[in-house]
């Protein structure tokens, strides 16, 4: 039992409790809540790799932050209570000062920006920007110097050109906002950081359009070098009704910050549409969505639209912090942006054991299975597999595609070995590469990312299951 808590990672101050279930009931009923506890720490510890994802150090506040009335001590651990608006507000805000000596006030019942979940999507727009290092304008990287972002409808806090600026010396902002109580509570917040004030500039946004202010204020945006992204976080729902039903009341909002016509769904169609006006300018559109149904219509749009239009990538990812989720999707226009993609997935077969650290009977099946997630879409017909084995003995067979889209893999492991496999399109391959994409009137390089994002999240599926696994042997070890 001991050696089994040990493997599943059970801390000694649990493993103290657990080994106390014959003591009288209330106390089992501590214990019960101390398991409740723990969860909802996991829950607001889980995925997104942030400096928060071990907990808020809420011991660090320091007597003059403004959350330290709320801080709430006692029990096992100090925390707020995550329902009170103003605690949540004066929580979010120190953080800001704490961590990057960020000072911001907010326009009255406007949002509250909760700083863990903007900073997962700024540390994926700078993950975006990671796989642009083949984008050259003229002879030289566009990353090489200024990096330029743009950022619809920053709110009154103007947290994502704060954050963005102070995490890296290279952005510079040039961020909109519609609302006129917002905006005049934006510039104040901008003059209240002297270090960043001067690698922002704040813009009337317009109802009708999106990027035009800014490419009209700015005119020499995106003319020399490319602008390297735009971010938002939209308003979500279409009406004040919706917006009741999904409310987080602690993070307060006002309805012209959370309600637009049409919801997200419309808002992100109209930055897409215009996202066309500006693709030669911009080499990263992005957005959050508060809706992941959202996500498939709007990849069905720009997937209608690689044809017309050239997108030439698509991606998007999930921000999950505590128990919300968000979904980021980003799309291109420009060349480039593939090559340099990791279209891997490795096995490691180490022991023959799996994920879940038990012995794999069938080897053979085991990655068969996991390689069959993949080459079920048609499009595969259009791509060679290629593997690799590193150490071990281990024999794969891959033939090409059955007509079908299909791959039939055998694998065959000796011993200790990690096996991995890239999909190539064939067109790149056999093709010279102006030629790749026109080619049989299909778009290969879309179809690639299609696959290469059905690898990610089969990934991420995996290490779900995996903790999915983990968390319900504790409970069953808890209970
Ligand atoms: C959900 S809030 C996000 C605020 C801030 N970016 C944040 O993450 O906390 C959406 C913001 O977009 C603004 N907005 C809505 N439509 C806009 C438009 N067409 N142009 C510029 N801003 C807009 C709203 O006023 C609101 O401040």
């Amino acid at each position: 039992m001991d050696e089994l808590k040990r493997k599943l990672g059970i801390e000694s101050r649990t493993m103290h409790n657990t080994s106390k279930i014959d003591e009288p009931k209330a106390k089992r009923l501590k214990m019960l809540s101390y398991a409740k506890r723990r969860k909802a720490r996991e829950d607001a510890a889980r995925t997104q790799n942030n400096q928060y994802c071990n907990g808020y150090d809420f011991e660090l506040f320091s007597k003059s932050s403004r959350v330290y009335p709320y801080l709430i001590r006692g029990g096992l651990y100090t925390t707020i209570d995550w329902k009170n608006h103003e605690a949540v507000k004066a929580f979010n805000l120190s953080l800001l000062k704490r961590d990057f000596n960020i000072s911001i006030d907010l326009a009255s019942g406007r949002l509250v920006p909760s700083v863990p979940s903007r900073l997962n999507y700024i540390k994926w727009i700078n993950d975006l920007l990671a796989i642009s290092k083949k984008v050259k304008v003229t002879s030289c990287h566009f990353l090489e110097n200024k990096i330029d972002g743009i950022d619809i409808g920053t709110g009154s806090s103007c947290v994502y050109p704060l954050l963005g600026t102070s995490m890296h010396k290279k952005w510079h902002f040039y961020a909109t906002e519609m609302d006129s109580i917002s905006l005049e509570c934006a510039r104040k917040n901008v003059l209240r950081n002297p270090d960043y004030k001067q690698r922002i500039k704040l813009i009337q946004g317009s109802g009708r359009n999106l990027f035009k202010p800014v490419f009209e204020e700015y005119s020499y945006l995106g003319s020399k070098n490319p602008v390297a992204f735009t971010m938002c976080n939209p308003p979500y729902y279409k009406s004040k009704k919706e917006w009741n039903l999904n409310r987080q009341d602690a993070f307060g909002g006002h309805p012209v910050e959370m309600v637009t016509e049409g919801g997200e769904a419309s808002f992100v169609r109209k930055m897409v549409e215009e996202s066309v006006i500006y693709k030669d300018k911009v080499v990263w559109f992005t957005t959050l969505l508060g809706f992941k149904h959202h996500l498939k219509s709007i990849k069905a749009l720009l997937e209608s639209l690689s044809h017309q239009h050239a997108v030439t990538a698509v991606k998007h990812t999930t921000f999950k912090q505590g128990r919300t989720c968000r979904w980021g999707i980003a799309w291109s226009f420009f060349e480039g942006l593939n090559e340099h993609e990791a279209v891997e997935v490795k096995f490691k077969i180490s022991n023959r054991a799996n994920l879940n650290g038990q012995a794999v009977k069938d080897v053979k099946k085991y990655v068969h299975d996991r390689i069959a997630v993949f080459v079920t879409s048609n499009c595969c017909k259009d791509y060679r597999m290629k593997h690799k084995v590193i150490g071990g003995n281990c024999i794969v067979e891959i033939s090409p595609s059955n007509g079908r889209g299909m791959f039939n893999v055998n694998v065959d492991v000796d011993s200790d070995s990690q096996v991995s496999f890239v999909l190539v399109p064939m067109a790149s391959q056999n093709l010279a590469p102006s030629m790749d994409l026109k080619a049989k009137g299909s778009n290969y390089k879309f179809d690639f990312f299609k696959i290469v994002d059905n690898m990610r999240s089969c990934i991420s599926q995996s290490r779900r299951w995996k903790r999915r696994k983990l968390k319900a042997s504790k409970e069953e070890l808890l209970n």
